[in-house]
């Protein structure tokens, strides 16, 4: 079968090829894909800068958002033949420690879990793959069109989780919500923002393209100008692009018990001079939080799956901006002006095999 593979931390290795089918030994279900949305760690992976292979390998299957049909399933799995189903990315570390101990993967303590496409485990870019039926998600009827879009949301089910853990750490109501970054995850926290009733504030540097357009569909303020703007009496903030200025900015912005989520993993390594007493002053004088979130558990796909249930599905479609089908690949690593979410379309034949030059 047909596969996208790379050779981690070496860049341009990456390439369409064939490899073995999967194994569906110990109950695990086969299933055929459908379609593999690509993300930023996917970019991280292939331009060599992430990525890890499974032992003894030297080459790592990309993919960790994916879609599926379900082909082969054992009895008692609880899935049936036909089922749509995501695979969960993160595997618990095998000692376990007491996060992965009791189902909590996306908290691990030790480093050592794995994840599909990522961290030495074989992800989801190949025409199939087997998965254990508790690492796989059903995708309710109807959402065959954006099932894909389930793993990114199961990422900001888990932030929208943790911000309302902590904010119930005191008599706190959260009222308005600001979103730093207007791709795929910001614009599915705003969704999710909006779905709690709160007033969602987005902010992005787009002034043309889909972006402006999906926010206010959503009822939601967009802004293309400088943050200061849109973070007047912010009770949580969710930075969605990992950029250190703006993280900065943010931090400074929030209102008294205020919150700060970051979700964006930055790249770079820009150097800043940051007045870190009065920062530290800030934080304790106005008992504001700034926590790191990353990955999801299956609490959080389940919470993903009714989010989008409840969604527009007119406006999900929306977020994915291209589709690009196998046998032309290598088009979805290179980014387009307005894309939001490229996805590799697997139910279209794949043709001859490329490599390329890609990002
Ligand atoms: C994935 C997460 C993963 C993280 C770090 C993200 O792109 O969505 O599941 O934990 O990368 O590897």
């Amino acid at each position: 079968m047909k596969a996208i593979t790379v050779i981690p931390g070496r860049l341009n290795s990456v390439r369409l090829e064939d490899v073995e089918e999967p194994v569906t030994s110990n109950g695990s279900l086969l299933v055929q894909t459908l379609a593999v949305g690509v993300c930023g760690t996917d970019g991280e992976i292939v331009r060599g800068e992430y990525g890890f292979a499974p032992p003894n390998r030297s080459r790592l299957i990309l993919g960790h958002e994916s879609l599926g049909r379900v082909v082969h399933a054992p009895d008692g799995g609880g899935f049936q033949v036909g089922d749509l189903v995501v695979g969960i990315v993160r595997q618990p570390d095998p000692v376990p420690c007491a996060s992965c101990a009791v189902g909590e993967w996306d908290m691990c303590r030790n480093g050592r879990y794995a994840e599909h496409g990522i961290k030495e485990l074989d992800g989801f870019a190949a025409e199939r793959f087997s998965i254990a039926p508790r690492f796989a998600v059903t995708v309710p009827p109807g959402l065959e069109d954006v099932g894909v879009l389930l793993e990114p949301t199961s990422v900001v089910a888990k932030a929208w989780e943790q911000i309302e853990r902590i904010g119930a750490r005191a008599h706190w109501r959260a009222a308005r919500a600001l979103i730093t970054g207007a791709g795929p995850i910001g614009l599915l926290a705003a969704l999710l923002g909006v779905q709690r009733g709160l007033e969602v504030h987005v902010l992005d540097r787009a002034t043309e393209g889909p972006k402006p357009g999906l926010v206010t569909d959503l009822g939601a303020t967009y802004y293309a100008g400088p943050p200061a703007a849109a973070c007047i009496d912010v009770d949580v903030v969710l930075e969605c692009t990992g950029v250190g200025q703006l993280v900065f900015e943010v931090m400074k912005c929030i209102a008294p018990s205020g919150i700060v989520c970051l979700t964006g993993v930055s790249s770079g390594h820009r150097q800043l001079t940051v007045d870190m007493d009065a920062l530290n002053r800030e934080l304790v004088l106005e008992n504001n939080v700034v926590f790191g979130t990353v990955n999801a558990n299956r609490r959080h796909y389940e919470a993903a799956a009714d989010a989008l249930v409840r969604a527009d599905r007119g406006w999900l479609k929306r977020l994915i901006t291209r589709r690009v089908p196998l046998d032309r690949w290598v088009e979805a690593f290179v980014r387009q002006p307005h894309d939001v979410k490229t996805v590799i379309d697997f139910t279209r034949e794949a043709g001859h095999c490329h490599s390329g030059s890609v990002l």
